[in-house]
């Protein structure tokens, strides 16, 4: 995967890409990751990139030409690759819009800053806007850092461990199950005793229904959308029953 980030901060980025697993794909070439400072493409004297809005009101916006200048130098006009604008008013990203992603060969990431960009980057420029959540960033490149994130981890061959994306929260539609590790007894809390049991049938029963409980309790959202089997629909309903009873 080829990323060009368009960006006022590129040295924001710089730290998180070179630790742990961003650092391992680039340095093994499954990442590439390209950053691309928007002032450098500013032509006048004070390289200045944004403007007061027409019509009034506060803060500034970012002028539309350095923007393009930026971006179809990089990628040729069009664009030889989706451009995304990180927005709050773009589609929520998920895992599901990670998966997408991950399909293609270059993206370029456009990081907004100040009030936001000139209408007419999004209308002719970009061709996908991406929010991270319901709230409002300093500017996008902290969302851009968390596409970049969650879709190199999906790169084949990227994580250690193959099936590693397949048994991710959400991956399945349902958060992850439990972890544990050594010490067996801490502070006298126990390793469920399955876990240790070496029965790999009972730790797989064990982990779904886990996963399925601690989705029910804390995102019943989720489960409307997540494949379930009958004995998933099965428990749900157990667990419902006794929510009703405990509830009197
Ligand atoms: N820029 C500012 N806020 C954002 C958000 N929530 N998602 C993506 N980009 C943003």
């Amino acid at each position: 995967m080829h990323f060009d980030i368009f960006t006022l901060f590129p040295e924001v980025f710089t730290p998180y890409i070179a630790v742990s697993i961003i650092a391992r794909a680039r340095e093994r070439g499954l990442a590439e990751i390209h950053l691309h400072n928007i002032r450098d493409w500013a032509t006048d004297r004070h390289h200045v990139v944004d403007d007061e809005p027409y019509g009034g009101g506060g803060g500034m916006v970012m002028k539309p030409e350095p923007v393009f200048a930026a971006v179809e130098s990089v990628l040729g006009s069009p664009p030889r690759a989706p451009v995304i604008l990180l927005t709050p008013q773009g589609r929520l990203f998920t895992q599901a819009v990670a998966r997408e992603l991950a399909a293609f060969p270059r993206l370029a990431l456009l990081c907004g800053r100040y009030e936001g960009v000139d209408e007419r980057v999004r209308q002719h420029l970009v061709t996908d806007e991406i929010s991270i959540g319901d709230y409002v960033l300093t500017g996008g490149e902290l969302a851009a850092l968390v596409v970049l994130d969650a879709v190199t981890r999906l790169l084949p061959g990227v994580l250690g461990d193959p099936d590693a994306p397949a048994k991710d929260s959400h991956a399945n539609g349902l958060l992850e199950h439990p972890h544990y590790t050594r010490p067996p007894v801490f502070r006298g809390w126990e390793v469920p005793e399955v876990l240790r049991s070496g029965d790999h049938a009972r730790i797989a029963r064990w982990r779904h229904e886990q996963s399925l409980r601690r989705t029910w309790e804390r995102r019943p959202d989720l489960l409307a959308r997540a494949p379930l089997s009958e004995e998933d629909h099965a428990l749900i309903a157990r667990w419902e029953a006794e929510r009703r009873a405990d509830r009197g």
